[in-house]
Order: structure tokens, then C-alpha cells, then sequence
């Protein structure tokens, strides 16, 4: 069975990770979890240090702090999608966005991978004593939300976004702990936490 780690980016990985950006472009697919690297494709050292900044951030209501992650596969170290975890809710966050993003690469979705991206970002909560973490996704995204329900998120509202998605939008919340203890399954899935 495959397993999966979280890797914090670093120099090494620049033409891995420009491959999987290039990958979302070439599918027309949507970018999410990357930490901004999309816009960085010619400053990939640009992005490192953006991403040492976000870890550091103080909380305002423009920016909080975050990390990004790279889930790598074991098998062939090959980078299959990636998480943006914010460790704190500014307002407009609570609203829209919630605390983490993510994505897994088009050439490798429909494969259960996103449910251990989203594992192994809840335990990135717990280690920073996010006990309840809130995530929204397009209710035409299925892939998204389904990955929510899968690790015990509940639908907490669902609206019509007039000011980002100007579409239907459902909102999430799960329990930290409990999806944790509840879904042993993926710890076998998983090289490092
Ligand atoms: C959303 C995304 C991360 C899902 O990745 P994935 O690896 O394909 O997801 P998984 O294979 O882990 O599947 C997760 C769940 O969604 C379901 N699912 C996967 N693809 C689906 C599809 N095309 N339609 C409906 N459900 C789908 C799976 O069956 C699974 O649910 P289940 O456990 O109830 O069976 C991926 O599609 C992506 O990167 N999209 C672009 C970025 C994005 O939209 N990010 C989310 C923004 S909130």
C-alpha cells in the first residue's frame, strides 16, 4: 500500500514543485494549498521565503500565519498534492477559506489521496491546538467536501457566496480529536506526522 509524508519546502524541490503547477495549468485545474507558488514560477526562492515569513506572521486581518506542505509519495518521492494550513482565523477567514487548502496534482486525483492530505493536515492542527477546524469548498466540487464528510466534517451552512465563489458554497467544521481517534485507517497511510 502506498504511504504518504508531509515535506516542509526547500530548495531541492524547485523543479518538482514548477511540475506540479505546470500540471494544474495544462489540465485548466483549479490551484489550491499551494502557499501562493503559482505566483512565484520565476522566483522559486522568492516563494521559500514568503513561506518562512507566513510561518512567523503575527495575526491581522489581512494575513495570519500559515504553513504549506508538500504530500509526497514514497514509492517514487514524487510530490502528489499540497496543503496551506492556517493556524489562525482572522474575520474574513472565519467567513471564507477556513483553515486549511489544499489540492492533489490532476494526473493523480480520484485515488483517496486527498483524504490522507487532509488527515495528515488535521494532525498539523493538533500539534498547534487547533481543536475544531473550519473548511468551505464550491458545492460543485464534490471531490472537495466529500474529502470533509470522509474525515468527519459536518455542514455547518450552506449559501450562496455573492463576494468570492458567486456560487453555492457549503461551510465545514470538524472535530480534530475525534476525526483523529475515529479514522485509524490512515495511520497506516502515512510515513511521518
Ligand atoms: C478536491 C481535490 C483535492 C480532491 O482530490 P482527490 O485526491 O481526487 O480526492 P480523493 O480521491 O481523496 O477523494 C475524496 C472524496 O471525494 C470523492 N471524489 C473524488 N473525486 C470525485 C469527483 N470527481 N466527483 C465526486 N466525488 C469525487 C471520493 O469518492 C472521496 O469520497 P468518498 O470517500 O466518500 O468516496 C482535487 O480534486 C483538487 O485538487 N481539485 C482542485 C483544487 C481544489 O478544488 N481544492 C479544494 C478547494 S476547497
Amino acid at each position: 500500500m502506498e504511504r504518504f509524508f508531509f515535506e516542509e519546502p526547500g530548495p531541492e524541490r524547485e523543479a518538482d514543485a514548477l511540475a506540479y503547477i505546470r500540471e494544474f495549468y495544462e489540465h485548466g485545474s483549479e490551484i489550491n494549498g499551494a502557499g501562493g507558488l503559482h505566483r512565484y514560477l520565476d522566483d522559486y526562492a522568492g516563494w521559500l521565503e514568503k513561506l518562512r515569513q507566513d510561518a512567523l506572521r503575527e495575526p491581522t486581518e489581512e494575513k495570519v500565519p500559515a504553513r504549506t506542505y508538500f504530500l509526497v509519495r514514497e514509492s517514487d518521492n514524487r510530490i502528489v498534492g499540497m496543503s496551506n494550513i492556517r493556524l489562525t482565523l482572522n474575520e474574513k477567514l472565519r467567513q471564507f477559506g477556513g483553515h486549511i487548502g489544499f489540492s492533489i496534482r490532476p494526473t493523480e486525483r480520484g485515488k483517496g489521496y486527498n483524504k490522507i492530505n487532509l488527515y495528515l493536515g488535521l494532525k498539523v492542527c493538533a500539534q498547534h491546538g487547533i481543536g475544531t477546524v473550519l473548511l468551505d469548498a464550491d458545492l460543485h466540487n464534490p471531490a472537495s467536501w466529500r474529502t470533509m464528510e470522509a474525515l468527519g466534517g459536518v455542514r455547518t451552512r450552506e449559501y450562496f457566496d455573492e463576494q468570492y465563489s458567486h456560487c453555492v458554497v457549503v461551510d465545514y467544521s470538524i472535530d480534530v480529536d475525534k476525526a483523529l481517534a475515529e479514522h485509524p485507517e490512515y495511520e497506516g497511510r502515512i510515513l511521518r506526522s
